[in-house]
């Protein structure tokens, strides 16, 4: 249920996220009349500004970030008369009573639902914890949002598990992976499982491989500093990734909670095949954009976009393509290859579910050609499904085989907008519903499994395999799946 008031606090108020993303998604539920009527915002940041200040920077990012079709003025108005600014840094505790003043100046403070949301490095993040503690305003109604990155690694990551554990209880703490809030991931369980065709032939039966890509255009554009330290493997497969991969291949839960369906995801990440330091050589494949064309444009190297102050000697890779399998009665032997990069040659995030060939050839004399069955499900852009079938061309003469597919696109089928992911996880953080938010044994279980290829790369003098921005990634990726016989399916035709 939707609590009566809230305060929600953003540490990082002025910052990309909090611009680009949190208060634009605030305010569109706030349109929609979802926040609650009596819901305060509060930046914290270390930048000297006062609340008019703010409303005058967040009005400007409003402006940029909201589509027009959806600002009004008393909309905007109604939303930028909740906000107010704090100037706070983490390291100087002696001011965070200001802090705990504001959040206690209401009449309903002990039951407003308290809401921090820490969009700022990982560093920060205890730090940050403690002096909400020192001041006294962590009470039952609080919880705390963690963006990614959470940690560094396994050891790093359970430090910030542990350093904000010692404040928050597991259910008060929600660990933010924003593609779980994305329509089209959610629809990965309702398809999965509100129907009934394709349960009985999702497993190694019928299921030949399973592709999962996502690729972006953009380059690292601002972020080369945290970017250098994070890389490709870091920033999207330990998290967006294998989210996608649990998705996919968990089994149904008895019904839809808070902890069943982290449970079954939780099982799927422990099943993964464990990376050995042979493993990771034969297994992955990293790649770092050169110079290159993006739709027509000419777009600069990686080390030219992190500038003159650059790391010289970064080893940071901007693509990963991997192989894997999980390890069980469902998947035994199916290959799951994943693959991300930057600067590729489209924007794209898809799953391709391939499908074994029929068990017998009923028409060998046919002319024509066919492709296995394959479900093809695009989370991003133009959202939907394709599903590849073979179908007899209509003619006269003998039976002449042809591809054709059938097709479910979200826009066409539905005609309201798809929220943006935050809108719908930031709501779920107010409502303290957690169902969509990376619990602690999760995270801890991906790291986990992407430990060795952390350390094989620190330590293996290969460098990643250069590709010009532009292109599909090194040829390096293409040969992961060659070799087995296989290929990406590089466009949904
Ligand atoms: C973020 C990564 O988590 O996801 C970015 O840090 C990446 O590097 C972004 O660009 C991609 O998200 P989306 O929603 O645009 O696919």
């Amino acid at each position: 249920a939707i609590p009566s008031a809230c305060d929600f606090t953003v540490f990082g108020g002025t910052g990309d996220l909090a611009l680009r993303k949190l208060l634009p998604a605030l305010y569109l539920r706030d349109l929609e009349g979802q926040l609650p009527a009596d819901t305060r915002i509060v930046g914290v940041s270390r930048a000297e500004l006062d609340d008019d200040g703010y409303r005058a920077e967040v009005r400007a990012a409003l402006t940029t970030h909201v589509a027009p079709e959806d600002l009004t003025d008393p909309a905007v108005d109604r939303l930028l008369a909740r906000l107010h600014h704090l100037t706070l840094d983490a390291h100087e505790p002696d001011e965070w009573h200001r802090l705990h003043a504001l959040l206690k100046d209401r009449p309903d403070h002990e039951t407003a639902a308290r809401v921090f949301y820490l969009a700022v490095a990982p560093s920060l993040f205890g730090a940050i914890c403690d002096n909400l503690e020192a001041i006294g305003a962590v009470n039952d109604a609080a919880r705390v949002v963690l963006e990614k990155p959470i940690g560094h690694d396994v050891a790093s990551a359970r430090a910030v598990n542990d350093a904000v554990g010692r404040v928050f209880a597991e259910s008060q703490i929600f660990r933010i992976d924003h593609y779980l809030g994305k329509e089209s991931v959610q629809n990965l369980l309702v398809t999965r499982f509100a129907n009934t065709f394709l349960e009985p032939m999702w497993n190694s039966h019928w299921v030949d491989h399973v592709q999962i890509t996502v690729a972006e255009e953009l380059g690292v554009g601002e972020r080369g500093g945290y970017y250098d330290h994070a890389g490709a493997l870091r920033d999207m497969v330990q998290n967006h990734l294998l989210q996608l991969l649990c998705l996919v291949a968990m089994e149904p839960p008895s019904h839809i909670g808070r902890e069943t369906v982290r449970d079954e995801k939780l099982k799927v990440l422990q099943a993964l095949k464990p990376m050995t330091a042979e493993g990771v050589d034969h297994d992955t494949v990293r790649g770092r954009y050169t110079a290159g064309l993006v739709d027509g444009v000419a777009v600069p190297s990686y080390a030219d976009d992190l500038g003159p102050e650059g790391a010289p000697g970064s080893r940071t890779e901007t693509f990963v393509a991997l192989r894997t399998e999980v390890q069980n009665w469902r998947w035994a032997g199916v290959p799951f290859y994943l693959r991300t990069g930057k600067r590729m040659d489209r924007r794209a995030s898809e799953i391709v579910v391939v499908f074994k060939p029929p068990p017998h050839a009923m028409f060998p004399h046919s002319e024509g050609t066919t492709e296995p069955n394959r479900l093809h499900i695009h989370i991003q852009p133009d959202e939907g499904m394709r599903l590849h079938l073979t179908a007899k061309e209509p003619g006269p003469g003998g039976i002449r085989l042809r591809p054709v597919s059938l097709d479910l696109s979200y826009a066409t089928t539905f005609e309201q907008r798809s929220p943006d992911a935050y809108e719908r996880l930031l709501m779920d953080v107010i409502k303290g519903n957690p169902t969509l938010f990376m619990r602690r044994d999760e995270v801890e279980a991906a790291w986990t499994w992407v430990q060795p290829i952390l350390t094989r790369w620190a330590t293996s003098p290969d460098r990643p395999k250069r590709y010009p921005a532009g292109t599909s990634g090194p040829t390096a990726a293409a040969t992961l799946l060659e070799r087995d016989g296989r290929s990406w399916q590089e466009s949904d035709q």
